[in-house]
């Protein structure tokens, strides 16, 4: 399994320590003040951020107007961009588009909504986001249904051969990690960023996982 580090959560700028660590890929939130109510500092706020960091990006567009965001994030060169099945009536045209752009493409579900509803995409796309906290803020406790909806997705991509990655966000930490042994990507952010030695959490985390 992998880790992807958010640092929403992260009080001063200590992204190059971040970076400096072995996560495999830093996690960037996006949000936008309407899909959900919390707001991120602005786009190019965060392009400079980021702009000395080595890992690869997953970025977790938490938008409604998801291409113009895409607009501003594939310049960054991301692993994935991944946004909500929620904030648009048409997810299909975002993956054309992603496709079009030779973006890797994530579907992001909130903890309300079923895999059922998202099925028919499920061949469409590279990877499934499952939110195990609702959407907006990092330290938040993980909600234990998202056991049963990884272990589906899971099921479903055996029977039908597919190979979309499942990645899992939101109160990973080393206690909450070994539920989610069916996801192929954890995101982790408070577990990581509120200690002193951010590589000692990550030690943590890869233990516990044994990877
Ligand atoms: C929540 C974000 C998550 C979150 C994960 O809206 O999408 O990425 O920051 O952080 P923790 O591990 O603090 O829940
Ligand atoms: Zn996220």
């Amino acid at each position: 399994m992998k880790i992807s580090a958010s640092f929403l959560s992260m009080k001063e700028d200590r992204m190059q320590e971040l970076d400096r660590t072995t996560v495999d890929f830093l996690h960037v939130d996006v949000m936008d003040g309407e899909f959900v109510k919390e707001k991120s500092i602005s786009n190019d706020e965060m392009a400079l951020k980021l702009k000395d960091v080595t890992k690869p990006l997953d970025i977790h567009l938490m938008v409604k107007d998801v291409k113009s965001y895409i607009d501003f994030y594939k310049d960054l060169h991301p692993a994935f961009i991944t946004f909500h099945y929620e904030a648009t009536n048409d997810p299909m045209s975002i993956i054309n588009y992603l496709r079009s752009l030779n973006i890797k493409v994530g579907l992001a579900i909130n903890p309300g909504t079923p895999i059922d509803s998202i099925l028919s995409y499920l061949d469409q796309v590279d990877l499934i986001l499952v939110m195990s906290v609702y959407p907006g803020r990092g330290g938040q406790e993980f909600i234990r249904d998202t056991e049963r909806k990884l272990n589906k997705l899971n099921h479903v991509r055996k029977i039908i051969y597919l190979n979309y990655k499942i990645e899992v966000d939101g109160g990973i930490n080393d206690k909450t990690i070994e539920k989610v042994k069916d996801a192929d990507i954890a995101v982790s952010g408070y577990f990581i960023t509120s200690a002193d030695d951010y590589q000692r959490q990550v030690n943590i985390l890869k233990d516990d996982i044994a990877c």
